[in-house]
């Protein structure tokens, strides 16, 4: 089993997102980009999305897989999921969390 942490500061991705906006697209995929916007507040969303790749990537250790190629899916429920290159990964398991100012995920590889 493998495990990955990592937290975001939500102010620092607001920034970016505001900044640069390529930053977005080179990180996030369309779903991801239309779920966050769609919400009163778009950088904690974005900001736990970034915090679950980084988490997904530490999990995986390897190489050869890019911070797009690893998206936040949901269920019915709105319980998180990892897609790799757009297909379900059922051996990874993802849990966020984020307040005003900080955004934070967890992932587990079994
Ligand atoms: C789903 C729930 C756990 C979210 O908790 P929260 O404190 O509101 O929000 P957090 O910042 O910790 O987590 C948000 C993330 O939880 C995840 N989430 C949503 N529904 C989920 C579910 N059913 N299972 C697991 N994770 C879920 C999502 O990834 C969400 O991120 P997103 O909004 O960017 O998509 C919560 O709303 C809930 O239903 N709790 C049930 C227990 C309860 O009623 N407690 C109230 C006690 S006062």
């Amino acid at each position: 089993m493998e495990l990955g942490l990592d937290i975001v500061e939500i102010e620092r991705v607001r920034k970016l997102g505001k900044s640069a906006p390529r930053f977005l697209s080179r990180v996030f995929t369309p779903a991801e980009i239309a779920y966050c916007r769609g919400k009163k507040n778009p950088w904690q969303h974005f900001a736990v999305r970034f915090a679950a790749k980084e988490a997904v990537w530490k999990a995986l250790d390897r190489d050869g897989i890019s911070l797009k190629d690893i998206s936040v899916s949901r269920d019915s429920r709105g319980k998180p999921g990892v897609l790799l290159k757009g297909r379900r990964a059922s051996g990874l398991k993802l849990s966020l969390s984020h307040s005003d100012h900080y955004a934070v995920a967890v992932a587990v590889k079994a």
